[in-house]
């Protein structure tokens, strides 16, 4: 495993919640990961919640600047029927060649990382041409109330949920980091609740 190159604070705690809490997203998961291909990558694995979705691919290249979420990733990385390489950095700069990759996954993590369209410039960097980036996502809400009530709850939200931020427009980012097609599925709640979910593919 490559050595971390700035450490990340994470929490042993969160982990344990985060591992616990996107249990129940299991179905969902699968439908986004189980359309990777060939070589992936995936950014901010988390705990590793992802692994045992994937299908067929040729390797599985990760990025995870948590400690704690590594170390679950690491243990859930083992015996699985693919390579896998896991790595202690961010999204926002990362160690691979331009063009490396045929499959890029986020997985509810645009919300988390500190400078997402630094990662998304990263994702798009890193993705052979044609590949594809394999995408859910929590989001600000299109409703008014709820989108009130996301910006109010966000402060306390950012501090027991590992950095996530309720409110932030990521599809919107993905939209305008380049893609030359973005599709986006509602996935849940998207009407009204405080977590509308999307799901998509956007094709470099
Ligand atoms: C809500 S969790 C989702 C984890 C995983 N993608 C999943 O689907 O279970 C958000 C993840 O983003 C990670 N993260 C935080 N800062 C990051 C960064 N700069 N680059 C990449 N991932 C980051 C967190 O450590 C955490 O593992």
């Amino acid at each position: 495993m490559t050595q971390p190159t700035k450490p990340h604070p994470g929490h042993p705690f969160v982990a344990r919640i985060i591992d616990g809490a996107m249990w129940p997203l299991r179905r969902l998961r699968r439908k986004v990961v189980s359309q990777a291909e060939g070589a992936v990558l995936e950014v901010g694995v988390g705990t590793g919640l992802n692994f045992p979705c994937y299908g067929e691919i040729e390797s599985l290249h990760g990025v995870e600047p948590d400690p704690y979420m590594l170390e679950r990733a690491n243990r859930r990385g083992q015996g699985l029927p693919y390579p896998v390489d896991l790595i202690a950095v961010g999204g926002e700069s990362m160690p691979y060649d331009d063009q490396t990759f045929d499959t890029v996954v986020a997985t509810w993590v645009l919300c988390t990382i500190p400078e997402p369209e630094k990662a998304l410039a990263e994702m798009y960097r890193v993705l052979k041409p044609g590949g594809r980036l394999l995408y859910v996502e929590h989001t600000r809400s299109k409703n008014r109330l709820a989108s009130a009530v996301q910006n109010g709850l966000n402060p306390l939200w950012k501090a027991v949920a590992g950095g996530c931020h309720l409110n932030r427009d990521s599809v919107s980012m993905i939209h305008q980091a380049g893609f030359s097609d973005v599709t986006v599925k509602p996935s849940g709640g998207e009407s009204w609740t405080i977590f509308p979910m999307y799901r998509g593919i956007a094709t470099k």
